[in-house]
């Protein structure tokens, strides 16, 4: 196994009382944290020249895996139309329509912006062919690039089975989960208004625990809602937008070990209030950051600019933005060998053309990302 030294860091993101820090690699791991004068002889030496080296960020929430183009869509919303659920059904006829090879080149393309803006875990769902063929075939396109693979069968009911929900419901928890369990890790629910209530999210979330898969969920995007409560009693490893949360949801959420997972690039793109990340940290409940990457409700790959608007808009320190956008991430699906510089960790890296991690907020928008590694490899 080759090793290599990474010296001359302007910052080792999470050691602050390193004063020259530096980090080994071994193999795919992370070997050694500490003083450069103490460090170990390696195979090959990088000199950083001042730069930060933050954990590669993990992007636990996105749905790469679709075709097709909503900017019209986002263009009538700053005209003042509000986002509604519906707008799914556009892009579930354009997947459906599209080839393999075009969802697994389109996939491919946007894991690249991913990669150049510093993730190196992504977490990739289903959720716009909602046919059993087709929830199955944008898993395995999606699988070729993640293990972190979420089946969203129960995204919205198709326009095929709009009179008879429950005849969807049967289908997601039956020929659709058994098609897709193999090319998945975990299952979700949009358990919101206009998409999956909070039974149809139970009975969807204990068919696939009973078919391998662990459970995640959508909720309390577009209004106040039971979804979080619902993460929260079933212990789901995460519950991702709470925009709209009462105090009931941070009270259950604190007492639990369920990630709260926040979007800000939603917030920011449908003009919704951001929710107060701020108030979550305070009350002791576990929060992650994740891009959401998807063609309606936030088409942007950058975990960068969700720190940003994070920190300017939900009330989070720089510190603990990436913190939520690494480590939290990493939580959020249950890892513990990414989001953080721990010897034994993953030498997943996010190095900075920056002194320190603060500029990713200070700098808003500047391709801020010189190099990221993954494996102990710059890719
Ligand atoms: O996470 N909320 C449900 N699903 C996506 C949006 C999907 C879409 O508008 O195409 C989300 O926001
Ligand atoms: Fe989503």
């Amino acid at each position: 196994m080759t090793s290599t030294l990474l010296t001359g860091a302007g910052e080792l993101f999470g050691h602050p009382h390193l004063v020259s820090p530096a980090l080994v690699t071994d193999g795919d791991r992370i070997a050694w944290v500490g003083e450069q004068r103490e460090a170990p002889e390696a195979d090959a030496v990088v000199e950083l020249a001042g730069r930060a080296v933050l954990p590669g960020f993990v992007d636990s929430h996105s749905h790469l895996v679709f075709a097709g183009d909503r900017s019209a869509e986002f263009a009538a919303r700053m005209a003042g139309e509000p986002y509604a659920a519906g707008g799914i059904r556009t892009t579930v006829a354009a997947t459906r329509a599209a080839t393999d090879e075009q969802l697994t080149a389109h996939v491919a393309r946007l894991l690249g912006e991913m990669r150049r803006q510093g993730t190196t875990t992504v977490e990739v769902k289903s959720g716009y062919g909602l046919t059993v063929h087709d929830e199955a075939r944008s898993l395995a396109v999606a699988r070729q690039f993640t293990d972190e693979t979420t089946f969203l069968g129960a995204h919205v009911v198709p326009a095929e089975h709009a009179e008879d929900p429950a005849a969807y419901v049967d289908l997601v928890t039956g020929p659709m989960l058994e098609a897709c369990a193999p090319h998945a890790r975990w299952i979700d629910v949009f358990c919101e208004r206009g998409a999956f209530d909070d039974d149809q999210a139970r009975a969807v979330l204990s068919a696939g625990e009973r078919a391998g898969l662990r459970g995640r969920l959508h909720a309390n995007q577009l209004g106040p809602g039971p979804g979080v409560r619902l993460a929260c009693e079933l212990g789901l490893a995460a519950v991702d937008h709470c925009t709209y949360l009462e105090p009931a949801d941070v009270e259950a959420l604190r007492g639990s070990g369920t990630v709260a997972t926040l979007l800000p690039g939603v917030e920011w793109s449908t003009r919704q209030p951001y929710p107060d990340a701020r108030a979550l940290l305070d009350a002791g409940v576990r929060i992650a950051l994740a891009s959401d990457c998807n063609p309606g409700s936030c088409f942007t790959s950058s975990l960068p600019f969700c720190i940003a608007v994070a920190v300017r808009e939900m009330g989070l320190t720089p510190a603990e933005a990436v913190t939520a956008a690494t480590a939290g991430g990493a939580a959020a699906l249950g890892r513990t060998d990414v989001g953080r510089l721990e010897v034994g960790a993953r030498a997943d890296l996010a190095v900075l053309e920056a002194s320190s991690h603060v500029h990713l907020a200070y700098r808003p928008g500047v391709p801020l990302v010189a190099q990221t590694w993954v494996g102990g490899r710059p890719v």
